[in-house]
């Protein structure tokens, strides 16, 4: 089975508020996008495409190893993962789309999702456990209803996809659709999503507190 990897890089990180496309920040002196493909191809990712701001694609060069392959992204994460799902090429098996703000997930995640697609998954997601009390609030930010949690889970990435499913699922979906994630496009097609254990560390960079969290776990 072979596997390529897309990665979502082209965003700007407006939260983070940086200097800089959010994928381009630097973690323990290397940008949060080379170690978001570093994880990919240690967990058993054969090639990868980053889909880039067309303002910093040099940057992005210098900062990536050569065999990664760089494409223009969009003005949403789903029109830049349908760029990078068109660059990918068709001879992998298997597709792996993950956040370039999530720097820190350990390739054993990269690992479960393969085998689950190994397995015969159309498509799956990492995930994890809600663990706070969820609730349900009105206009008036008065609670309204409490959430049952324990079927609740909150999706991680990558998330792994058999690439004729994926290709044929963003195919159907219209131009200009924005979307959450990857598995949500699949789901809109009528394909089961399943699901492996995610991880803590794989948490997304969203807001300066985030860096600073991935910045204590990387210190040694
Ligand atoms: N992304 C992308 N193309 C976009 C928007 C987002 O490839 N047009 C990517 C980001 O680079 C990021 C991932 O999708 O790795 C998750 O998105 P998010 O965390 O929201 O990043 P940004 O959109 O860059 O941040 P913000 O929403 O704060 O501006
Ligand atoms: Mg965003």
């Amino acid at each position: 089975m072979s596997a390529v990897g897309v990665v979502a890089a082209a965003g700007s990180g407006s939260r983070l508020g940086a200097d800089r496309p959010k994928a381009l920040v630097e973690l323990a002196g290397r940008p949060l996008v080379a170690w978001a493909v570093e994880t990919l191809l240690a967990g058993g990712v054969d090639e990868v495409v980053v889909t880039v701001p067309a303002a910093d694609r040099a940057a992005f060069a210098a900062a990536l190893p050569g065999r990664v392959h760089l494409v223009e992204g969009g003005a949403t994460r789903t029109a830049s993962v349908r760029a990078g799902l068109a660059a990918a090429g068709p001879g992998a098996d298997v597709v792996l789309v993950h956040d370039a703000a999530r720097p820190l997930t350990p390739p054993d995640v990269v690992a479960r999702v393969l085998a689950a697609l190994a397995a015969g998954a159309p498509a799956v997601v990492p995930v994890l456990p809600v663990v706070d009390t969820t609730v349900v609030v009105d206009d008036g930010g008065l609670v309204a209803d409490a959430v049952p949690r324990a079927r609740l889970r909150r999706v991680q990435t990558p998330q792994g996809f058999d690439r004729a499913v994926l290709v044929a699922a963003y195919a159907g979906l219209p131009e200009g659709a924005e979307l959450t994630d990857d598995a949500a496009v699949v789901r809109a097609a009528g394909v089961p999503v399943a699901t492996v254990d995610g991880d803590e560390r794989a948490a997304k960079v969203t807001v300066p507190h985030d860096l600073h969290l991935a910045g204590l776990q990387v210190a040694r």
